[in-house]
């Protein structure tokens, strides 16, 4: 498939710089000139990549994003209060963005509770997710969350449309699963596509989409949180990332089954108990070359992309089969989801 920016960036005339960045040297790193397009008034270019990465998303519009998900949780926040929200459903254990939009928008958060089970937490149920939407104007889940664990996506999209309130979907973790009934862009009005997590794309480099009821209202709110410096290899990166084949999940599947993976809902979160054992065992792995996402104090995660070789996992596995397991504290030990415990 064509990809409009990488080839824009390629086809580039050698030149004088006497614009911005100061370093001065034209190459993939330019800003928006005559011929680069403008994020904020996309024609060019950028229009062609954010039309067929809505078209990929399953989206009315896409929003190409060089400020990471938090800059698209932000929008989606801030696009459905200018249509009159003011309180937020969202579970206990979301990303700090979203507390941190809703407190700088002057929404209120309706916390959905949520517990925690083998030490991570667990998604609410729809039950719980529909109780607190009651108490609220719009219900934003996360899917999948960092641990690998879907929201229920169906019965939230049904409870959210019986009430006539906006279903946002934090997906910073599940770009990977577009074009299947798991992404969220098959059940949310607006969502976040958190491209460099699960893609092959650039740090920071995302999307936020929104179906055609909340595509204006999304595109009015994005301005105000994208950089007005956005950097052309993220943006060439994110169009590169979300045209990837999509992954057949079946090899991290097994891996994760003969590893004695944590049993989870995503092929590219593969969680390793390790309870007590957490330090020893990333100190022996990293001394092998092979760095974890995330120690929690319970498990060591591996994050896969499609991007990941066969001949790594097969070290992987090898080194896994060497070293002894702990025990996983069934309550979150302090310390642990380090990322979610600073939520609602
Ligand atoms: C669930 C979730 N949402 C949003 C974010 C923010 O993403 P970014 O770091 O791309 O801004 C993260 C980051 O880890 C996350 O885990």
């Amino acid at each position: 498939m064509r990809l409009y920016i990488a080839d824009m960036l390629r086809a580039q005339k050698k030149h004088i710089s006497f614009h911005t960045p100061g370093h001065k040297r034209a190459g993939a790193d330019i800003t928006e000139l005559s011929y680069s397009d403008n994020l904020y008034a996309p024609h060019g270019v950028l229009a062609c990549a954010e039309r067929d990465v809505a078209r990929i998303l399953g989206a009315a519009k896409s929003f190409l994003l060089t400020d990471g998900s938090t800059s698209g949780v932000y929008s989606m926040l801030f696009a459905v209060r200018k249509a009159g929200a003011r309180r937020v459903a969202a579970p206990v254990f979301s990303h700090p963005s979203v507390a941190h939009a809703c407190e700088a928008l002057g929404m209120t958060l309706v916390p959905i509770p949520q517990t925690t089970r083998y030490g991570v937490p667990v998604q609410p149920s729809a039950e719980a997710a529909g109780e607190a939407l009651a108490q609220a104007d719009a219900l934003l889940l996360t899917s999948p969350d960092y641990y690998g664990f879907f929201a229920p996506l169906p019965a939230a999209k049904a409870a959210a449309e019986a009430a006539g309130k906006p279903l946002l979907v934090d997906g910073a973790h599940g770009s990977h699963l577009h074009g299947t009934p798991l992404h969220a862009g098959a059940y949310a009005d607006l969502w976040v596509d958190g491209v460099h997590k699960s893609l092959p794309a650039l740090t920071q480099g995302a999307v936020v989409s929104a179906n055609a009821a909340w595509a204006e209202r999304l595109g009015e709110s994005v301005r105000y949180f994208r950089t007005t410096s956005p950097s052309y290899p993220i943006l060439a990166s994110v169009e590169y990332a979300v045209k990837y084949p999509i992954a057949d999940a079946g090899e991290a599947e097994r891996f994760k089954a003969e590893a004695g993976a944590l049993p989870n809902d995503d092929w590219t979160k593969v969680l390793i108990p390790f309870g007590a054992r957490c330090a020893e065992a990333q100190a022996y792995l990293e001394a092998h070359g092979v760095y974890p996402e995330l120690n929690d104090g319970n498990y060591l995660m591996f994050y896969l992309s499609p991007c990941t070789k066969r001949a790594e996992l097969k070290k992987l596995r090898r080194l896994l089969a060497q070293m002894p397991r702990g025990t996983v504290a069934e309550d979150a030990p302090a310390g642990a989801i380090p990322i979610y415990s600073e939520g609602l």
